[in-house]
């Protein structure tokens, strides 16, 4: 056996030495009846790398650890030999928790010796064959698309690369392989997928890398029903094969419907709390608070009622409002029900002084409101009130662990195809080459308006991948570039290539891509991304390990026509 010391324990002439490899840990016994090999054994310490022979036995009743796979053997050494030594390591393995992530990202190479992070890429890496397996059954081909490229639009900020060959010019790292996969298809390859890497320098959270893998996927002559049925089946049959789980069939659901009743477009359906809108009933109060989104078309006034939220604390409360605060909310007006059948003594909220005996009672029905209960309230613009209570749904989920199944997965559909950009003007919700479920007349009269076909999946509140049947006219194509302002001669500068691809024979296709990290984070049940990557980046787009993103010569600078401004400037 090779591996590394894990620890070694002197017991009164006997030396034990905890052996251990990516498989796991055994234990090695050492006496004096070894020779060498015992003062050997007695010279090793932490992580020195050793070869071991020796004879595999049944431990006796008394020294058996249920605890420890390997717990019911043990092997008698009978040589020992020191392959290399190792200095006492910055942290002991065991102890990664107390020194902190900065430590362990600085000496990666020594944390992926940890079990659960060898356990983790292990599973990776089943996740990754599986996922190529399944799709190499069903005639889909692997082809590599350019990691030095041209902008493609996903939304975030580009990595860029200078050209030293072309002065003052640049690559752009691709933020997806979409453009590619499309003129793949232009190409005849009508199936196509990548393990692909994207690069995308956006602000990261615990689910977002600034370089990342997706599975990416796209065919011809399919629409949506096939693309996400087929996925759907690799998604599924990756659960049962590696967890053993059974995901069961994938509920449908507008993103319309996600919005109105979880507040959310990638709604986590294991908490049995939603929004119930009650707009309708504010028509003649007075309670500023809710009268005035009443009255707004774009406002809404919405009701969480949490079963047995009566019990919460005054302090409980507060911190939710401050926690609603963070997602634009102006406050979080609430009503315990002590006693639902009387809406004069049994409610106890900041607010009923201000709503009629009738609009309670109302209220009261609408959301099902039973003794014991607490209403949280939002009243604001449609997304303020959206994002805050679909934030605190959440929230409360987690913290009451209030879930009642441990996968729930879903697709949402039915995506609008335009949202409004914060300067005026309209943005894609998906990317500019997302077909409309609209032709470009019905488009381009009332963009606001339009639906696309893109599908999300989601798992567990998590959006794991998203895709769309994709325009495949160059008519249709030039009008969406239209509708988000890229005039005549930007489309040109900018996406040329693909607006002459679409002439020369592009067949009708779709596709979708997924997000690799996220999967198998949601899989393993890792608190950050970063737990499922060898060497990933710091939250501020780190690497600790490489010191990247490092500083250039003066020399390299100049041969890349670059030069650096102060910081003043
Ligand atoms: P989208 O931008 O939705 O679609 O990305 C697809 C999936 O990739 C994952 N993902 C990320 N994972 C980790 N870190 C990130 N920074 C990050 N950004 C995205 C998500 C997401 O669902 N070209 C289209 C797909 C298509 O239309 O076929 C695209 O890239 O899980
Ligand atoms: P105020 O009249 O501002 O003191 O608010 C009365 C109650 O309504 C308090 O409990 C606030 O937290 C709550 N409240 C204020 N603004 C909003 C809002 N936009 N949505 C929900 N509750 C609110």
């Amino acid at each position: 056996m090779c591996g590394w010391v894990d620890r070694r324990r002197d017991h009164g002439g006997v030396i034990f030495l905890d052996l251990r490899d990516r498989e796991g840990v055994v234990q090695v016994v050492f006496d004096p009846d070894c020779g060498e090999h015992f003062t050997t054994a007695d010279r090793v310490r932490p992580e020195y790398v050793v070869r071991v022979t020796g004879r595999v036995r049944e431990r006796s009743p008394e020294t058996v650890n249920p605890d420890m796979a390997t717990g019911a053997i043990e092997v008698y050494g009978a040589t020992l030999s020191i392959l290399n030594a190792a200095e006492t390591p910055p942290f002991q393995l065991d102890e990664h928790i107390r020194v902190g992530e900065e430590v362990r990202l600085h000496h990666r190479y020594l944390d992926l010796r940890r079990p659960e992070m060898q356990r983790n890429l292990r599973l990776r890496a089943r996740v990754t064959a599986f996922v190529r397996r399944f799709l190499e059954d069903n005639g889909f081909l692997d082809i590599e698309t350019p990691i030095l490229t041209r902008a493609t639009p996903e939304g975030a900020r580009d990595y860029l690369v200078p050209s030293r060959t072309h002065p003052g010019r640049f690559f752009a790292l691709p933020q997806s392989p979409q453009l590619f996969k499309q003129l793949l298809m232009v190409s005849g390859f009508d199936r196509y997928y990548q393990i692909a890497r994207c690069f995308r320098d956006e602000d990261l959270r615990a689910d977002r890398q600034p370089e990342f893998t997706q599975v990416d996927i796209e065919a011809s002559f399919v629409d949506e029903k096939e693309v996400m049925a087929a996925t759907e089946q690799m998604v599924a049959g990756l659960f049962t094969e590696v967890l053993g789980v059974e995901l069961g069939t994938f509920p449908r659901m507008t993103h319309a419907e996600a919005m109105a009743r979880f507040g959310s477009d990638k709604p986590d359906l294991r908490i049995p709390l939603e929004l119930v809108d009650i707009k309708d009933l504010m028509g003649g109060v007075e309670f500023k608070v809710f009268a005035a989104p009443a009255a707004d078309p774009q406002g809404r006034v919405t009701a969480l009622r949490l079963p047995g939220g009566g019990a919460l604390t005054r302090k409980q409360i507060d911190d939710y409002t401050a926690f609603v605060a963070r997602y634009g909310a102006r406050g979080l007006a609430y009503i315990k029900v002590n006693d639902a059948a009387d809406v004069d003594q049994g409610l106890q909220s900041p607010i009923v002084k201000f709503l009629p005996a009738e609009t309670r009672r109302a209220i009261l029905a609408r959301v099902g409101a039973e003794n014991g209960d607490l209403i949280f309230f939002g009243a604001d613009k449609a997304g303020v009130v959206a994002e805050s209570l679909g934030a605190l749904r959440c929230r409360l989920g987690e913290d009451l662990q209030l879930y009642d199944r441990d996968w729930a997965p879903l697709w949402v559909v039915d995506f609008p195809m335009f949202e409004r950009a914060p300067g005026g003007g309209w943005t894609s919700l998906h990317h500019p080459f997302t077909s409309p479920s609209v032709d470009a007349v019905g488009l381009v009269a009332d963009p606001g308006a339009a639906l696309s076909r893109a599908y999300d999946m989601v798992l567990n509140g998590t959006e794991l991948g998203g895709g769309s049947v994709r325009i495949h006219s160059p008519g249709m194509q030039a009008a969406v570039f239209d509708i988000l302002g890229i005039d005549a001669a930007a489309q040109r500068e900018k996406f040329g290539f693909l607006l002459d691809a679409l002439k020369y024979g592009c067949p009708p296709h779709a596709g979708i891509a997924f997000g690799l990290d996220r999967l198998v984070m949601l899989m393993l049940g890792a608190g950050s991304i970063r737990d499922v990557i060898a060497f990933p980046k710091t939250q501020s787009a780190q690497c600790l390990l490489t010191d990247a993103p490092g500083v250039v010569g003066a020399e390299s600078l100049r041969e890349l026509h670059i030069a650096l401004r102060s910081a003043q400037q």
